[in-house]
C-alpha cells in the first residue's frame, strides 16, 4: 500500500465514522447520494454533457484561473526539483496542452478522489464540482 493509499484510506474511514451525524453542508455542491471523500461528494456521475453551456465557462474564463489559484504552486514548467513540492515532473498545469493530457486523472484527484490540491489553499466543493462540470463539457 502506498502511503498515499493509506491516508485515503485513513480518511475514508473516519468519514464513514462520522456519516448520519448531521446533514453535511459539503454535500450539498453534489449529489444526495454522492459519498463524501476528503470533504467534498465524489462525483462519480457526469456532471454535464459534451458540448453543454455550463454558464459560458472556458479554459480562459474559468480553467485556467482555477489552476493558477490552485495547482501551479507545485504543477508549474517553471519549478524543478524540490520547489515541486513532489509534485510528478511533467504534471505541469500551466502548459495548456499537457494539462489536457491528463484530464482524466486531473478530475479523479480534483471531483472523485479529492486528494488534489495536496495542501491548502483547497477549493471549495463548489468550485471542485465547477472544474469537473467544465471537463465534462468537453474543456471548452
Ligand atoms: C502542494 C503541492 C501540490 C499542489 C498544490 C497540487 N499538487 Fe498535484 N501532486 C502533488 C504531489 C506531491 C503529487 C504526487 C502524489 C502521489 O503520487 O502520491 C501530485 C500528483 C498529482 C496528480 C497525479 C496523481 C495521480 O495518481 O493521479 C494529479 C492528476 C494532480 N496532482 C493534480 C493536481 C491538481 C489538478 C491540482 C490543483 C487542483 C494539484 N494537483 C495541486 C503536489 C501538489
Amino acid at each position: 500500500m502506498t502511503s498515499r493509499s493509506w491516508w485515503l484510506a485513513a480518511v475514508a474511514a473516519s468519514v464513514a465514522a462520522c456519516s448520519g451525524d448531521d446533514g453535511g453542508t459539503a454535500a450539498d455542491a453534489g449529489p444526495p447520494d454522492a459519498r463524501i471523500v476528503n470533504g467534498c461528494p465524489a462525483l462519480e456521475e457526469p456532471q454535464a454533457a459534451p458540448g453543454d453551456a455550463i454558464d459560458g465557462d472556458t479554459y480562459v474564463t474559468f480553467a485556467m484561473g482555477f489552476f493558477s489559484q490552485h495547482c501551479i504552486r507545485c504543477h508549474s514548467s517553471t519549478l524543478a526539483g524540490a520547489d515541486r513540492n513532489g509534485a510528478p515532473a511533467g504534471y505541469n498545469w500551466d502548459v495548456e496542452a499537457t494539462m489536457r493530457m491528463h484530464l482524466a486523472e486531473i478530475r479523479n484527484a480534483v471531483g472523485v478522489a479529492n486528494f488534489m490540491p495536496f495542501s491548502g489553499p483547497q477549493p471549495t466543493c463548489a468550485e471542485r464540482q465547477r472544474l469537473v462540470r467544465w471537463i465534462d463539457a468537453d474543456a471548452p
